[in-house]
């Protein structure tokens, strides 16, 4: 049946062709970032090289190639630092250390200078919001040494009542955010874990200690930083209980059900804070002569006004681009629709600031990965969609070999919110996309040579990286798609857009670019579609075609077109100019 062609939205800037063309021959002014592909390392789970079932700085060196054959431009990677591993190592016992899971300073300086001399950037993760519990500071402020009393949150109990937390604020790995301290007697505020204390951003000694953290690594050469958890910086100093989220009548575990807003994250300071944390990167880049700029991208799981705030203003310098997760949200499951694609996109593009350079992440450690979200059909149509939209693509690893989530009971669980309660694990849980990246189908992988800290996934006997290099595979889309990326004549991140609903099961997203239109069709659904399509060109041609595609390369395309369950294709029409 042939569908008619529905617009949804359409066009951000209205240019016609000829002013387009006059333009092809100006030089390109974007920084490296503004059209990069980040490829985020979960360095656990990547690669381990001494065979003690955890990833680590070797690992990653000796697979670096990975990376450069599939033209990634930076890589950001989860934390490295000396840590206890309460949570993954977002518990940080020292910055200024390399934990000895992933090696030493040595391998990390190894690792920088490979990844320089293949023309990759490296990107750590900066906890601002909280330290390990055994961190020095934290243990000098339990014992109220002088200069670090005020380091942390600390408050009496309710009335003076060691067992009543000062109030009601609730943790996001659940429970009461405030644990006693037997040694102070006091009570300290925790957003995550108990062994997470939250830094107290109102003492400017704590501003300044992070600060000298983040010069630390720039001096070490890496070029920049993706900065964890910021809504939660700060939080309201009356220490007022927060009140209940609407529909709410009870509120003690889960903190979703207290309004948190202003009180509990996404407070004004916070923001001055990443300002101030951009003016002292962009000063050191300026200091130093450096080619390009150290760039910040910040993680925000908050409202999209909140989170365009990250970007910061022509005169307060924010993030360079904030994490935009729409498409991890707004499609948490299988059961997503066309139309919840094109919101996911849409929503974004509405509140994305005029100048701001957009991006789009398909998967990160705490979501389930993109092949268990939408379908292990789909996820080359989700890669493709990434890819063509303007701006920074964020890929999770693993996600360009489409792995799907593994198998892990609670008792084999590490993730710290989900393995205190086992009931709850299975819906709770962030070891599933964290198990070990599947290079071939040999006991541990190719991961390691020991049993792995997360159990390898079933599917590693077909889903590896070595079962996909020489055949068409998710890893050969997307290797397609980053070349395609690559060599847009000329780079920009404000292309006109037009995302297109053909019909229930078909989502087509126009992307006009100077030399030519670039459009992609994409069939979410199981079974064939007839469909025309909204073209402006005559010919279209296939440059793009995804596993379940018959099509060849360089097929021309009828303005009547059948495409295959779950079939995705970019097409190109004719040079423009
Ligand atoms: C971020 C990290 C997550 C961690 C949390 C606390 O959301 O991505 O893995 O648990 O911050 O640091
Ligand atoms: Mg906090």
């Amino acid at each position: 049946m042939i569908s008619k062609t529905v617009i949804i939205v359409i066009v951000f800037f209205s240019t016609s062709y000829s002013q387009f063309c006059n333009n092809l021959n100006d030089n390109d002014d974007l920084d490296w970032w503004q059209t990069a592909v980040f490829y985020q390392i979960y360095p656990r789970s990547f690669m381990d090289s001494d065979g003690d079932g955890i990833g680590d700085l070797k690992g990653i060196t000796s697979k670096l190639d990975h990376l450069k054959n599939l033209g990634v431009s930076a890589t950001w990677l989860s934390p490295i630092f000396d840590s206890p591993q309460v949570d993954q190592g977002y518990d940080i016992r020292n910055y200024y250390e390399i934990d000895k899971d992933y090696g030493t300073m040595e391998d990390f300086k190894s690792l920088l200078e490979a990844a320089k001399e293949l023309g990759i950037k490296i990107i750590l993760d900066f906890v601002p919001n909280h330290t390990s519990d055994q961190h020095d500071w934290f243990l000098l402020s339990a014992n109220r040494t002088k200069g670090y009393e005020d380091f942390y949150i600390w408050r009496d109990g309710k009335d003076g009542d060691p067992h009543s937390p000062p109030n009601n604020w609730l943790s996001e790995f659940k429970g009461s955010a405030w644990k006693w301290h037997e040694g102070r007697q006091q009570y300290y505020f925790h957003d995550f874990s108990e062994q997470q204390p939250d830094l107290n951003y109102r003492n400017p000694m704590v501003l300044e200690e992070m600060k000298k953290v983040i010069l630390f690594w720039l001096d070490m050469g890496v070029s920049g930083f993706r900065m964890d958890a910021v809504p939660f910086l700060v939080e309201d100093a009356t220490f007022a209980d927060a009140p209940l989220a609407r529909g709410y009548t009870a509120c003690d575990i889960d903190p979703i059900c207290l309004n948190r807003e202003n009180i509990l994250k996404d407070r004004d300071e916070t923001y001055s804070i990443i300002y101030s944390f951009r003016a002292l990167v962009d000063d050191y880049a300026k200091r130093n002569n450096l080619a390009d700029p150290i760039v910040i991208m910040t993680e925000a799981y908050t409202t999209p006004e909140n989170t365009v705030l990250y970007y910061g203003s022509s005169t307060d310098l924010g993030a360079h681009f904030t994490f935009n997760f729409n498409l991890l949200t707004n499609l948490p499951n299988s059961n997503f629709t066309v139309d919840d694609i094109a919101n996911a996109i849409n929503k974004w593009q509405v509140y994305l600031p005029k100048g701001a350079t957009s991006n789009w992440v398909l998967g990160n450690h705490d979501n389930h990965r993109v092949a268990s979200r939408v379908g292990q059909d789909n996820v080359d149509g989700f890669n493709m969609l990434t890819a063509l939209l303007p701006g920074v693509m964020v890929t999770y690893n693993g996600e360009e070999i489409g792995m799907p989530d593994g198998e892990v009971t609670c008792e084999q669980g590490k993730d710290p919110a989900a393995i205190k309660n086992c009931s709850t694990f299975d819906q709770t849980s962030r070891d599933f996309e964290r198990t070990p990246f599947q290079w071939d189908s040999s006991k541990y992988a190719g991961f390691s040579t020991s049993e792995p800290w997360l159990p390898v996934g079933s599917s590693k006997n077909w889903l590896n990286l070595a079962a996909q290099i020489d055949v068409k595979s998710h890893y050969s889309v997307y290797k397609d798609l980053i070349t395609l990326k690559k060599n847009f004549k000329k780079r920009s991140i404000v292309d006109n857009l037009s995302i297109i609903k053909v019909n229930e099961q078909v989502l087509q997203v126009v992307r006009q670019r100077d030399e030519a239109d670039y459009i992609l069709l994409f069939n979410i659904g199981n079974s064939d579609q007839t469909i025309t399509f909204y073209r402006k060109a005559l010919d279209y041609e296939v440059v793009v075609t995804s596993i379940t595609s018959q099509r060849s390369i360089g097929e021309k395309i009828d303005n009547l077109i059948t495409l295959k369950a779950h079939e995705s294709l970019i097409l190109r029409s004719a040079e423009l100019c």
